[in-house]
């Protein structure tokens, strides 16, 4: 189904063309003035200038050509503004298009094809701290508006399990066990297949080494000479760097679970490796590789760019391949196996270059075609309130776990005090946090930094996750009061709040393809914050469940039920969901 805006659009854009103008120029947007009216259309305005002629006689011209069948009014108003009220029956008619369809009549605009959302991005063997976070966040949100609006898609964590880190850590263990199987060269046959170490012995090692790497040259080339060795597959490292593998992809899969991200693919730049070698082969042959300094590069600038954007590196000097080859040979893998329409990657802005550099490599050397859009969606840092990127109390990077079970208590108090059921008070505090968290995150564009503050993400009041989800639960309760109600269909109404509401409703469908379209989970935000207050409006304003006409009360009943699976739904695309009670 068609969303409404996109529909009066349609009348809008007939009506210019049959006027003789331009019909791109009848699109329709949200009145800035709701006291006058509903919608409007500016394109007479816009039309002015270039057919010379004033704007209110071509607003005029138009209208005389509007098919008015969906509208209660239509009006010129100086200087040629076009206000629009749409007809009972077209809105109630589109409400209840979308209260009998399981997915709420949007449109899938996105059936055929597929996209790749690479996010998360974790390092294995490092603790998943704060950077990572916002990565995780907003791509499980774009992956979930996609795949919503009908796009195959696949959600890949992009695992950085092959760089130096893997080199630290084997390293260090050699240092600590020297007699392990896993050092002896000469040792051939298997390995056990239980990893000799914990994960919090892991977490511990990598530190330790990364921090001894830095003040001890020796145990750096050390480190250095393994990473190499793991990479030309020698058998005993492979060995631990599979357990290393299973050890931390088992917690890593659990702390996303924890914040309900989920990936489809689980792959890391260990994958691609195997790629490597052909393609760096064919890239050479083909000439678009240059040798500089020893090392080979792919020159990506275009005379066009205002700063120069520095070569692509395919292999440094010493032969080994980096971030950005591995980069590419992914894409290799991505194109070979998925043919994808899209591919997202969400990073930290300070990959931009780095992305920019692989892309346009990407597209000289033909392994990824014009009609694959790559987009690097770069976000913000999060910062604590003394605008300083977040720290712990104690001035280090904070760990995701910590991070979590300090907010799980915090909201864990408020629960309490709202007198929730004991056996519910942990499964709802964590929904709350998550709901906080995320809706803390997501209601910034993604490309902005925000200051990570609790205390206001936590309120149960205001442009906030808990907010929304009171909303949700306020809906649920008074529908369980009401009784059986799934059957109700929408009604006309002559009350101007669920007038209002009915109109908050009907914008769904656009909202998501508006942050779809801009990759902007944040105009959602936007949009459920806004229903929410329409709704609590309505229910303070309105008496709901002691109007004495059952069929008023049976339209009120229907209209809250599809603003509840509305919100439910968005928050759902937002990556939470609201506990029973609150
Ligand atoms: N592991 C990287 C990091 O922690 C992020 C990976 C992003 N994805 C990619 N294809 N480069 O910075």
């Amino acid at each position: 189904m068609k969303n409404i805006i996109d529909s009066i659009t349609e009348r809008m854009r007939q009506a210019f063309a049959d006027a003789g103008y331009d019909p791109q120029l009848g699109q329709v947007t949200v009145s800035d003035r709701p006291d006058l009216c509903e919608y409007q259309c500016n394109g007479a305005l816009a039309a002015a200038k270039r057919y010379k002629c004033a704007p209110i006689l071509i607003a005029k011209a138009v209208i005389e050509k509007l098919d008015r069948a969906d509208f209660a009014s239509v009006d010129v108003v100086m200087p040629g503004f076009i206000n629009l009220t749409l007809s009972d029956d077209f809105l109630t008619g589109c409400l209840e298009q979308m209260r009998t369809d399981a997915e709420l009549g949007v449109e899938k605009t996105g059936a055929g094809k597929t996209v790749v959302i690479d996010y998360g991005g974790a390092n294995v063997a490092k603790p998943l701290h704060i950077g990572h976070l916002r990565s995780a966040i907003i791509g499980e949100s774009l992956k979930r508006i996609h795949r919503f609006l009908g796009y195959n898609t696949i959600g890949d964590v992009h695992l950085g399990d092959w760089g130096l880190q893997m080199g630290l850590i084997i390293a260090e263990l050699q240092m600590r066990h020297p007699e392990w199987r896993y050092f002896d060269p000469d040792r051939t046959g298997e390995y056990p297949a239980e990893p000799p170490f914990s994960i919090g012995e892991l977490e511990e090692v990598y530190p330790y080494a990364s921090a001894k790497s830095k003040s001890d040259p020796d145990f750096a080339d050390r480190a250095h000479l393994a990473t190499v060795e793991l990479q030309k597959g020698r058998a005993g490292y492979r060995a631990l760097w599979k357990h290393i593998m299973q050890i931390s992809v088992a917690d890593l899969r659990k702390n996303y679970d924890e914040l309900d991200v989920h990936f489809d693919q689980w792959l890391g730049e260990s994958d691609a490796q195997p790629l490597i070698p052909d393609m760096v082969e064919r890239i050479k042959s083909q000439g678009f590789a240059v040798l500089s300094d020893g090392a080979w590069v792919i020159p990506v600038s275009d005379g066009s760019d205002k700063t120069e954007i520095p070569p692509c590196i395919l292999l440094k000097s010493d032969g080994s391949a980096i971030y950005a080859t591995t980069d590419l040979a992914t894409l290799v893998q991505r194109m070979r196996d998925w043919a994808p329409d899209r591919i997202l990657y969400l990073t930290d802005k300070r990959q931009a270059l780095h992305f920019e550099q692989v892309f346009r490599a990407a597209r000289k050397c033909g392994i990824v075609p014009a009609a694959t859009e790559l987009k690097h969606i770069g976000f913000g840092t999060m910062n604590g309130r003394d605008g300083k990127p977040f720290k712990t109390r104690d001035g280090g990077v904070m760990r995701l776990e910590q991070l979590i079970a300090e907010l799980h208590d915090f909201v864990r108090d408020k629960v309490i005090e709202n007198r929730i059921s004991e056996d519910m008070v942990e499964s709802t505090a964590a929904k709350i946090a998550l709901a906080a968290l995320k809706y803390g995150d997501l209601s910034n564009h993604p490309t902005k930094d925000y200051i990570f503050d609790f205390d206001r993400f936590a309120a149960f009041e205001g442009d906030t996750g808990p907010y929304i989800l009171y909303t949700i639960v306020r809906i649920r309760s008074i529908l369980t009061k009401y009784g059986a109600y799934e059957h109700l269909p929408i009604r006309k109404t002559a009350d101007a709040g669920a007038r209002d509401l009915m109109l908050s409703v009907g914008r769904f469908s656009s909202c998501v393809d508006a942050a779809l379209a801009n990759y902007a989970p944040n105009l959602l935000c936007a949009y459920i914050y806004e229903l929410a207050g329409t709704v609590n409006k309505f229910y303070h304003e309105t008496r709901i469940l002691s109007e004495r006409d059952e069929s008023v009360k049976a339209g009120y009943i229907a209209l809250i039920a599809l603003a509840k699976r509305v919100l439910e739904t968005s928050v759902f695309l937002l990556g939470f969901d609201a506990p029973e009670r609150m």
